[in-house]
């Protein structure tokens, strides 16, 4: 069977003709990958080198990587995504890893998920609740000089996803962090080799308390009568097993962990560097917000500029710098076909830092983002959340969060750089700074 249309005579067919870099045995280009500092960063350099469909060998896998947004959409249909990218967190789930379960389960998986994920009225359900969690954190701020973003937003974004899927009124959401902090930061070690002063041993059994106290929480809301409101007690109510139920709460934990948080502290690296942008920002949220310290759930959704930068912030630095699925039948590709079984990849960062759609790509400037300037932009040259059936279900839940948090901490703080700081991006699942963002604050005069 084939995908992405038929073959045109005179095409190549010979899908080992993808030009690429020569695979070195038995790794592949897994040193080529490491050298330059992680994949996001190979695979800017890779369709730098050798355009927009690129090859390249991980161990026991061959990938091809899509680049250009015309021959993306004409993958828009695949639903399955390759096992072993995501084999590291399989230990996590129960019924199986939601993130590469086959199609047959995962569409009606996807389509409860969206109802609960996807809906006005669940965020503003919850709305009040983010609020009072990112203004506990600029109380907090206040007292301090110097602060480390990805760090402090990306435990601001832990709680507020635990409150979204648990409910905060017996304190689930407040028990269930740490023990996840914990656990994904012991898979995040093991995947990326990173040091630790624990022994092996020592981390191993940490871990497995940390999912059991992670799992216990999550039966307790789920047994409780009460349910707190939040999306565990809307998915008691879908007849799926406990164990199903759970995997979809530390499913949602996980993607809506660092996410969140990584795109705001790179939106505020961003906002430190460019005064005038910062100016405008704080301009639209004095004009619509007067003295107040948080905008309500309706005026977010009227502050045009703030999305603007978000956007543009998400373009400069994707919090998920690239995307897979499996070929489960041959695809066509613009000259080539290439056969089932192959991994595809969307180069994300690469495809957000491309000249011909992007120009002069490395420029932060919300303008990019009015309807003028996208007028004539393909869909696929912009892609933060991914496409088609395996897209990010929670991407509207995830803008309502970052709008938020942004807005409340540039109201209330003059963000700066820290003199010799430097920022390096590389890759921890999502597009992590690796020394972490640190910048000084002050507390506005609202
Ligand atoms: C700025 C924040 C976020 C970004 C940039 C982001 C980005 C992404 C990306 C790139 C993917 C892979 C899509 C693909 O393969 O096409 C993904 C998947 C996913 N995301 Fe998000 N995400 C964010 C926040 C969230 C939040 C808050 C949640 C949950 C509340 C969430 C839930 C998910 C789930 C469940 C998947 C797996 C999709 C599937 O396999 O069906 N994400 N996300």
């Amino acid at each position: 069977m084939r995908a992405g249309g038929g073959l045109e005579p005179g095409m190549n067919s010979d899908w080992r003709e993808i030009p690429g870099p020569v695979p070195v045995p038995p790794n592949g280009n897994l040193a080529a990958i490491a050298e330059a500092g992680g994949l996001h960063t190979f695979q800017l350099a890779l369709h730098e080198k050798y355009g927009p469909v690129a090859r390249f060998e991980l161990p026991g896998t061959s990938v091809v990587s899509v680049a250009d947004p015309e021959l993306l959409s004409r993958t828009s249909r695949i639903n399955e995504r390759p096992d072993e990218l995501f084999e590291f967190l399989s230990p996590l789930f129960e019924a199986g890893n939601l993130q590469t379960i086959p199609e047959r389960e995962h569409v009606p998986w996807r389509r409860l998920l969206l109802s609960a994920l996807g809906s006005h009225r669940s965020h503003e359900a919850h709305f009040s609740a983010f609020t009072r969690l990112t203004l506990e954190l600029a109380d907090r701020w206040a007292g301090e000089r110097e602060v480390s973003l990805q760090e402090e937003l990306s435990d601001l974004s832990l709680r507020i996803i635990c409150e979204f899927a648990l409910g905060s009124a017996d304190g689930a959401a407040e028990r269930i962090g740490p023990a996840f902090r914990e656990l994904i930061a012991e898979y995040l070690a093991r995947q990326f080799g990173l040091p630790s002063a624990i022994p092996e041993a020592e981390r191993a059994t940490r871990a497995e308390e940390a999912l059991a106290r992670v799992r216990g929480a999550i039966t307790r809301t789920l047994e409780s009568q009460s349910r707190s409101g939040g999306l565990v007690g809307m998915l008691a109510e879908s007849g799926w097993s406990p164990a199903r139920i759970r995997d979809t709460a530390v499913a949602v934990l996980l993607a809506g962990y660092h996410t969140s948080g990584v795109a705001v502290s790179w939106a505020l690296h961003l906002l430190a560097g460019h005064p005038e942008i910062t100016r405008r920002l704080r301009e639209e949220l004095d004009r619509v917000l007067g003295d107040r310290p948080a905008p309500t759930y309706r005026e977010l959704r009227s502050l045009d500029y703030l999305e603007r930068v978000v956007k543009e912030a998400m373009r400069r630095y994707p919090p998920g710098p690239y995307a897979a699925r499996e070929l489960t039948e041959d695809l066509v590709l613009g000259d080539h076909l290439v056969p089932a079984g192959t991994t595809l990849m969307y180069p994300i960062w690469a495809i957000h830092l491309n000249p011909v759609h992007w120009p002069d790509p490395e420029r932060f400037d919300p303008e990019r983002f009015t309807a003028k300037a996208a007028e004539g932009r393909p869909k696929f040259a912009y892609l933060p959340f991914g496409f088609g059936p395996r897209s990010c279900e929670g991407a509207a839940l995830a803008m309502v969060e970052v709008k938020l948090m942004l807005a409340i901490l540039v109201k209330h703080f003059e963000f700066a750089s820290v003199p010799g700081h430097r920022v390096t991006p590389v890759e921890r699942f999502v597009l992590w700074a690796r020394d972490d963002i640190r910048l000084n604050l002050t507390p506005r005069d609202r």
